[in-house]
């Protein structure tokens, strides 16, 4: 019934491309639903076995997160599955975490040096539907308005409405002018911000932690935002390029 409804909402957007947008189950996250082993460096972060964040997978021991996903946590309530598009399948591999790594300037009131590492009991098996991703080189730059990709498992209605099955969309990254422009308060140089001109394309809760890719490599982590998805304004993700050799110090990726 969902799969039929999906395909109804699809050959819709073909039609009328954005005009329907604002009216299906799309409209926060917009985007589309991933398939099997499409995101295989995707990490669900679990509290008490419930998903709680996103992350990404650098090694095979050591996840990317948000500072605020992990932060006030204790890593023995916390679980890591990897391998997995859909959470209630049971193809995923359930991992235990030893250690979260805080970044030390991380400030919970201005989320700035919002990331955090995850070191991994023991290491995942890899391959098929479970990769590493790359991170961007230090100080990593785009063009205003390049395409990047965001995936998560985190809500995909206002109502804050968990799929359990992971989704991506393309958003466009956006200038720290455009964006300090639209009243973000303290836009740091540890954020970037990335949007989508209609307002109908946005991470949202339970995103936090997870990937933002430009060119197949991790270029940001979603961070924060005012609520999900609005006209003209951004989502902020912590920028992986200015964090580069703290994750390398402590990851040593
Ligand atoms: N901070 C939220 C989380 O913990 C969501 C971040 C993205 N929010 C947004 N409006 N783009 O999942």
């Amino acid at each position: 019934m969902s799969s039929a409804y999906n395909v109804i909402v699809l050959l819709l957007l073909a039609a009328f491309g954005n005009v329907v947008c604002g009216v299906d189950e799309s409209r926060i996250i917009g985007g589309q639903f991933a398939s099997q082993g499409q995101f295989p460096h995707q990490v669900s972060l679990q509290l008490n076995g419930r998903h709680h964040c996103g992350g990404s997978l650098i090694s095979d021991t050591m996840i990317v997160t948000a500072a605020h996903c992990t932060k006030g946590q204790s890593p023995s309530q916390m679980m890591a599955v990897v391998g997995t598009n859909d959470l209630n399948a049971g193809n995923g591999q359930t991992m235990g975490i030893a250690q979260f790594i805080i970044h030390p300037q991380y400030n919970s009131q201005s989320q700035d040096f919002d990331m955090s590492l995850i070191r991994l009991s023991s290491p995942v098996m890899m391959g098929g539907a479970v990769k590493t991703i790359q991170l961007a080189d230090a100080d990593a730059n785009y063009e205003a308005d390049t395409m990047a990709t965001i995936s998560g498992f985190g809500a995909i209605n206002q109502n804050l409405q968990l799929p359990n099955r992971l989704k991506f969309a393309k958003v466009q990254l956006w200038s720290r002018d455009f964006c300090n422009a639209q009243n973000i308060p303290g836009l740091t140089d540890r954020m970037i911000c990335a949007g989508h001109p209609s307002g109908q394309v946005s991470s949202c809760q339970g995103d936090s932690g997870g990937p933002l890719t430009v060119d197949g490599k991790l270029f940001g982590v979603v961070s924060w935002g005012f609520g999900c998805g609005a006209k003209g304004r951004p989502a902020m993700y912590t920028y992986v390029g200015a964090l580069r050799s703290w994750i390398k110090q402590n990851a040593n990726v």
